[in-house]
């Protein structure tokens, strides 16, 4: 789009000097550029849409306590939009799509609707478990359903664990690779049974707060500069 503007700005340009500047031309001008900018402003006004996998789907999972928490501080966090998606609701079948996911020609409803929902993020933050020193199986799978929908996106993560969920953080940043996700430095990581009290409640701490607040910062600059990277 830029790129057209740009050529076409040049050459309009051309046009004025042979023509010794016409009014009407250098009038026009004018109001392609401010057409660029209010394109510019119109995208970073737009609210940043970021989804937020739950990572588990056992039955008694300590995921869900992982995630209300997480929510909490998503909702201090006014100035983005956050798209909660429990893979266990979601309950994407053993991946069964005959097509390479890159060429995006789905045969399944569900496939559809993950590709529409994920394509509609600028960013994506993962709530992931550690399940023998890596990610939880249906993670991967509902990961594997996609390609083109992940790329050129940033990645966010909060684990939890009993060695703070690091292992699979390990496995999601070598994954993110391959999806062309940016891969945010800052993360919330979490020893699990140090924060749920005797009767299994969730209890979060000011440490973890503060993590998920730079997280989140980190998060959105990327998913901005991205999103505009996207745009052009
Ligand atoms: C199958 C399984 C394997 C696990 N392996 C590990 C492990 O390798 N490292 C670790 O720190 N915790 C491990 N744990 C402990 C989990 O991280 C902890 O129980 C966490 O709550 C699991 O997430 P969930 O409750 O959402 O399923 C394992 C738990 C399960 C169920």
């Amino acid at each position: 789009m830029k790129g057209t503007i740009l050529i076409l700005a040049v050459t309009i340009q051309c046009i004025v000097k042979e023509n010794n500047g016409s009014k009407f031309l250098s009038n026009y001008l004018k109001k392609l550029r401010a057409e660029e900018v209010s394109h510019k402003e119109r995208i970073t006004k737009m609210s940043l849409k970021i989804g937020v996998i739950i990572g588990s789907n056992r039955p008694g999972r300590n995921a869900i306590k992982v995630a209300e928490w997480f929510k909490e501080q998503t909702d201090k966090y006014e100035s983005m939009d956050f798209d909660f998606v429990d893979l266990a609701e979601l309950d994407l079948p053993f991946m069964n799509e005959p097509d390479y996911p890159s060429a995006e020609n789905y045969q399944f409803d569900y496939t559809k609707s993950w590709s529409k929902q994920v394509k509609s993020w600028d960013g994506v933050i993962i709530i992931t478990p550690e399940y023998n020193r890596g990610i939880p199986a249906v993670l991967k799978n509902a990961i594997d359903y996609l390609y083109n929908e992940w790329n050129k996106k940033p990645l966010g993560l909060v684990s939890y664990g009993s060695a703070l969920g690091y292992r699979s953080s390990a496995d999601l940043h070598i994954i993110a690779v391959e999806l062309q996700m940016a891969a945010i430095r800052e993360q919330v990581a979490i020893n699990i049974w140090q924060h749920l009290n005797e009767k299994g409640e969730f209890v979060g701490d000011e440490h973890i707060e503060k993590k998920a607040v730079t997280m989140l910062d980190q998060l959105k600059w990327w998913a901005e500069a991205l999103r505009t990277a996207r745009e052009q």
